[in-house]
């Protein structure tokens, strides 16, 4: 099977798109949010709430690509980003140590993803209910910028979860939205909140999230978007399933772990063919993934969430032997391109 095409919004670019970050803003501890604006100059296409880029930079010779959600609507000519330092994580460390006028030049792929809030069949609007933890409150807080720009006429509920008020990034933005929206309700937890937390007007609860909150907002027909780390994903997800929500109306985005970092396969530099476009490459443990050496190759791969969730990148294998850790491979003789490592010399179908 050759890589699956998916819907791409109107207007959008193909490839690679050079940008410049124009302006950094600390959210939080440790969160900063980036503009950038096309250098090009020419016009931005729409992108939907919850959508995501693919941003590609780094020095010469080590170039990094890492997915990055749209933490705004889009405006007239730039995209708001918010990245979280990791540590010892390359991209989110080398956008954080940027600083005015910010020379790096940086590329981006254009808007996608399917984590996004799309009206009833009939065009109806329904309860909303938005769950976030930590930096996994970016792709919900455009989703909540889309409702308000479009007067979602729905209850909407936004549960935040945050470690203490250090951590809590966009707090007026926030606020600002619930002016703006009568029928939006926050509550935010602080995990492991400070001393002083306790008394602040932005902690609404003390403690992390359980199912008890969930059952609180779980009207009939609310439909749930979570994104944060992958426990708290699969606890929410558990629960409202308990609670009688669906799969048709749970829907989650995690964020990903550096799964091709983790194998614990002894791991050579192999060959890797791909027949259909006639290229070769050597792929090198810690190195670049598969899917950026074929696109460093100038073939063009679909993709999405770049760590091993969406199916986008899946590829035949005509021979040889990958592993996917913590992946599931799509089938025996596919793989993702974005995760996998080659055990041996490789032959694709791209
Ligand atoms: C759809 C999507 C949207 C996203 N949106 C956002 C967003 O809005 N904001 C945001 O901040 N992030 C977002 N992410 C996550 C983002 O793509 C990056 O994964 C994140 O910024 C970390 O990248 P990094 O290069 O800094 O870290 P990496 O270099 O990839 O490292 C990540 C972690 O792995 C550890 N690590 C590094 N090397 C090793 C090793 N050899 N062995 C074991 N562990 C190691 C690091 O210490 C670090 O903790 C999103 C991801 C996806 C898939
Ligand atoms: S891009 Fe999503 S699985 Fe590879």
């Amino acid at each position: 099977m050759a890589s699956r095409p998916q819907a791409e919004p109107d207007g959008a670019w193909a490839g690679w798109r050079p940008f410049r970050i124009v302006a950094a803003a600390p959210e939080a501890r440790d969160v900063v949010s980036f503009r950038l604006v096309p250098q090009d100059g020419a016009a931005l296409p729409p992108f939907r709430g919850g959508q995501h880029v693919a941003l590609r930079a780094g020095p010469a010779g080590a170039r990094r690509v890492r997915c990055y959600s749209l933490s705004s609507l889009p405006d007239a000519g730039g995209y708001r980003l918010t990245v979280k330092r990791v540590g010892g994580g390359e991209m989110s460390g080398f956008l954080h140590a940027l600083s005015p006028p910010f020379a790096a030049a940086v590329e981006l792929m254009a808007p996608r993803g399917d984590f996004c809030i799309a009206p009833g069949a009939a065009g109806e609007a329904f309860p909303v209910v938005l769950i976030a933890g930590g930096i996994g409150i970016t792709p919900l807080l455009s989703m909540l910028h889309q409702l308000r720009r479009d007067g979602w006429p729905a209850p909407v509920d936004l549960l935040y979860s945050v470690r203490s008020a250090s951590a809590h990034a966009f707090a007026e933005e926030i606020l600002d939205l619930q002016k703006a929206m009568p029928r939006l309700s926050v509550s935010t937890f602080y995990s492991r909140p400070e001393p002083a937390d306790l008394s602040s007007a932005a902690c609404d609860v003390a403690g992390r999230l359980s199912a008890a909150h969930l059952a609180g907002v779980a009207a009939p027909a609310a439909r749930f978007y979570v994104c944060g780390p992958a426990a708290m994903i699969a606890f929410v997800m558990e629960a409202l399933a308990r609670l009688g929500v669906g799969a048709e109306r749970r829907f989650a985005e995690s964020f990903g772990p550096p799964c091709r970092r983790l194998s614990g396969a002894a791991l050579a530099p192999q060959p890797v063919q791909l027949v259909r476009s006639g290229r070769t490459f050597l792929w090198r443990p810690g190195g670049p993934s598969l899917l950026e050496l074929a696109e460093d190759a100038g073939v063009n791969v679909m993709s999405n969430c770049r760590v091993g969730q969406c199916d986008a990148c899946a590829a035949k294998l005509l021979a040889g032997e990958v592993d996917c850790p913590g992946q599931e491979q799509p089938a025996a003789d596919e793989c993702f391109l974005c995760v996998a490592q080659p055990l041996t010399p490789l032959i694709i179908d791209l």
